[in-house]
């Protein structure tokens, strides 16, 4: 079953985030939906999806806490007022703007884990190391496992070249197939890609052997674009 995930970001107020869960929850509730969908809203709007089930909620950021004096981060406290028990950890936003290193990240990894979140691990390469091969490439990758129990059950991957991540050109099915083999070929969890996905390419991408599924940014904000997506997703 592909998974398809929704990565929000700083996008959507309270009530535009109401409207976008209302109508993608009838949508799913319509029609026989293969894939398992996820969503991840901004903390603000968290509580909004507290009687929706035709998908899955996580957080995108959480600190490894369960509460305590963190200005301006969320712990457990706070995320069990509404059942959130999966989370984005590793995000290339929270690696490259946030400055989150990997020792930070391993320890986030480590607090959620032992909790039996669903952790949605995401790793990728920028481009000056793309520029220099797939050998680099994966070197890069295979530093972001460091510190990484890549046994965890409840672990999902995501592969996001830093490059194709939000700027309309996703990697070519070549660049995913081949880095997306090598990953699973040593660690054999599911693993998504995201990088610039959209309607017009989820359908090929998500038919690359070892894509099992996506994690999209910008083409999943708008809800007739998201539900083409869901659709188009084989
Ligand atoms: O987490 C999703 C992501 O970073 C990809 O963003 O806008 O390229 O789909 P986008």
């Amino acid at each position: 079953m592909p998974i398809i995930a929704s990565n929000f970001k700083t996008n959507h107020t309270r009530k535009s985030t109401a409207i976008f869960v209302n109508e993608v929850n009838d949508y799913l509730k319509e029609k026989n939906i293969l894939s398992e969908v996820y969503v991840f809203p901004t903390a603000t709007s968290l509580d909004i999806f507290d009687t929706v089930s035709n998908f899955i909620i996580g957080t995108q950021n959480a600190y490894a806490t369960a509460s305590g004096s963190f200005t301006g981060e969320i712990g457990t406290v706070q995320l069990d007022e509404f059942e959130i028990k999966t989370i984005l950890i590793g995000h290339s936003e929270r690696r490259h703007i946030l400055g989150e290193t990997q020792n930070v990240i391993a320890q986030k990894y480590e607090f959620y884990k032992n909790l039996g979140y669903k952790i949605i691990y995401c790793i990728g390469e920028p481009l000056e190391i793309k520029q220099k091969g797939i050998k680099s490439t994966l070197e890069y990758i295979y530093e972001q496992f460091i510190g990484i129990d890549i046994n965890y059950e409840n672990l999902i991957l995501a592969y996001e070249p830093v490059w194709a991540i939000g700027t309309g050109v996703s990697a070519t099915n070549n660049d995913i197939e081949n880095v997306h083999n090598a990953i699973k070929e040593k660690i054999n969890k599911p693993l998504l890609y995201g990088g610039s996905v959209k309607s017009e390419n989820v359908r090929e991408i998500s038919q690359i052997p070892n894509v099992d599924g996506v994690l999209i940014g910008t083409a999943s904000w708008k809800v007739e674009e998201f539900i083409k997506i869901i659709e188009n997703t084989k």
